[in-house]
């Protein structure tokens, strides 16, 4: 492409660091949906004619078919997926193809197609996380009443429901989905027609192209246009932290389906079994989701080092955006669709968590709460003397509504048996009725107000 200066070709090396085809063929759609819409807009603007541009249009559709259907002879020789297609097009079309490049570089041409994969790789990301979100508000509506022990530092510390449990779920991918929305904004503007780096004396439309590829307007600098990674990175990033969502509903689903927990099961659909131990059933998916993240941070912090301290404006660094950007979106794409099956599939055992929440004295907050509503005890003496009743029962190995009355009253004397109807899970959750709390009439409330506004999404 640059032959007209170099008299040899480049050592086998060099052609080995230098080629990425391997890796951002996967930009076919968006380099050829790139180039239509320039040709398109320098026909417009005069720069080339009518006929050149007839002759790309119907070169790059043949390009098209040939890759779809797998006929594209992909080389290293022509270096990346920009060069492979307008070598393809000059052999197709002649002349009219060697047009194609004026008033562009390879540098805002592959800065427009890695924004268009990105735009689109946020927007499926969002759209799988909205399947997600659908899936944990069924289980939370089948839940809405189904009691388990809720944890702080993983010890028992009060009752929830798991309705309540699946809507926190709920609440962080509906915050990872705008994140991806938003960095989508941010980047939704056209660096094509910067050029190499300066812009181009040619009368170009920029508005135009922007258009045609639906952006919403041209970028302002061409040196920022052709150099700024940070799209990515703010995807890479919304990712990042949608993957550590993940990874957390995934520890979850691993101990849920221990059977030291056993408040869940996985059908053996979403289970493996041991190649030695009969007896195992293995949440690989769920343990797979985990550790995920691993791979998606390290592509964040992989951009991240490669972007750090580059001058302006393009450097061949930022070739190595695209297969930490691909990959990352691949894993996300598959643990959030596997996320959705496990959850799907997830059958909850109501009998285990609610004798798990009757254990480890959850209500003792609520015999606390009892002694200051009723008795008008300060919260900390409430406390002391909560705290005293539990030790007594611990003693005795039973629960706070299995020690009797006078047991109680022994600790304080003014205690009386109407304490016993705060001491149940069941009363527990149907208590929090604060707004945010766990209470089943509040989970079936966020139920319908999540429901609403994922319809209100469709219509938007
Ligand atoms: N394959 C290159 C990349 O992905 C395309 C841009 C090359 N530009 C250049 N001046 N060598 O970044």
């Amino acid at each position: 492409m640059w032959g007209g200066r170099f008299a040899a070709g480049p050592a086998a090396i060099m052609e080995e660091i230098n080629a990425s085809i391997d890796v951002d063929k996967r930009l076919w759609r968006e380099d050829i949906a790139g180039s239509k819409a320039h040709a398109a807009m320098l026909a417009a603007t005069g720069v080339i004619s009518k006929d050149d541009l007839a002759a790309i249009t119907k070169g790059l559709d043949a390009i098209s078919g040939e890759i779809e259907e797998g006929k594209f002879a992909f080389s290293k020789k022509f270096e990346d997926i920009h060069m492979n297609i307008e070598a393809r097009l000059k052999a197709l079309v002649g002349e009219p193809a060697a047009r194609l490049h004026t008033a562009r570089s390879r540098n805002d041409q592959v800065a427009t197609d890695f924004r268009l994969w990105v735009r689109r790789a946020c927007d499926e990301a969002s759209a799988a996380l909205r399947l997600l979100q659908e899936a944990l508000l069924e289980k939370a509506e089948a839940h809405a009443a189904t009691i388990m022990p809720g944890y702080t530092h993983l010890q028992t510390a009060q009752p929830v429901t798991f309705g309540h449990h699946c809507l926190a779920y709920v609440e962080m991918f509906a915050r990872d989905r705008a994140r991806f929305e938003d960095a989508r904004a941010r980047m939704n503007e056209c660096p094509l027609g910067a050029a190499a780096l300066a812009g181009t004396p040619y009368p170009i439309d920029r508005a135009m192209t922007a258009k045609a590829l639906s952006f919403d307007g041209p970028t302002g600098n061409s040196l920022d246009s052709v150099s700024a990674r940070d799209f990515a990175l703010e995807a890479l990033s919304a990712a990042t932290i949608a993957a550590s969502h993940l990874s957390r509903l995934s520890e979850e689903i691993v101990f849920w389906t221990s059977p030291h927990f056993a408040f869940a099961k996985l059908s053996d659909a979403f289970s493996t079994g041991s190649s030695i131990m009969p007896q195992k059933r293995n949440p690989d998916a769920a343990e797979l989701c985990r550790a995920k993240i691993g791979r998606i941070a390290g592509s964040f912090t992989s951009l991240l080092f490669v972007m750090k301290g580059l001058p302006l404006a393009y450097s061949k660094d930022m070739q190595e955006d695209k297969a930490a950007t691909f990959q990352a979106f691949d894993d996300l794409a598959l643990a959030v669709a596997a996320m959705e099956g496990m959850v799907r599939d997830l059958t909850m055992n109501p009998e285990k968590m609610r004798a798990a929440a009757m254990a480890g004295y959850s209500t003792a907050t609520d015999l606390a709460d009892w002694l200051v509503r009723v008795l008008g005890m300060p919260f900390r003496d409430a406390h002391h003397v909560t705290g005293a009743i539990v030790a007594l029962a611990e003693a005795k190995s039973i629960r706070l509504d299995e020690l009797s009355l006078e047991e109680m009253q022994k600790v304080d004397a003014r205690i009386t048996k109407d304490v016993f109807s705060v001491l149940t899970v069941e009363a527990s959750v149907a208590s929090r009725k604060s707004y945010g709390g766990t209470a089943p009439d509040n989970v079936k409330q966020q139920i319908a107000l999540w429901r609403d506004r994922l319809s209100k999404e469709n219509k938007a």
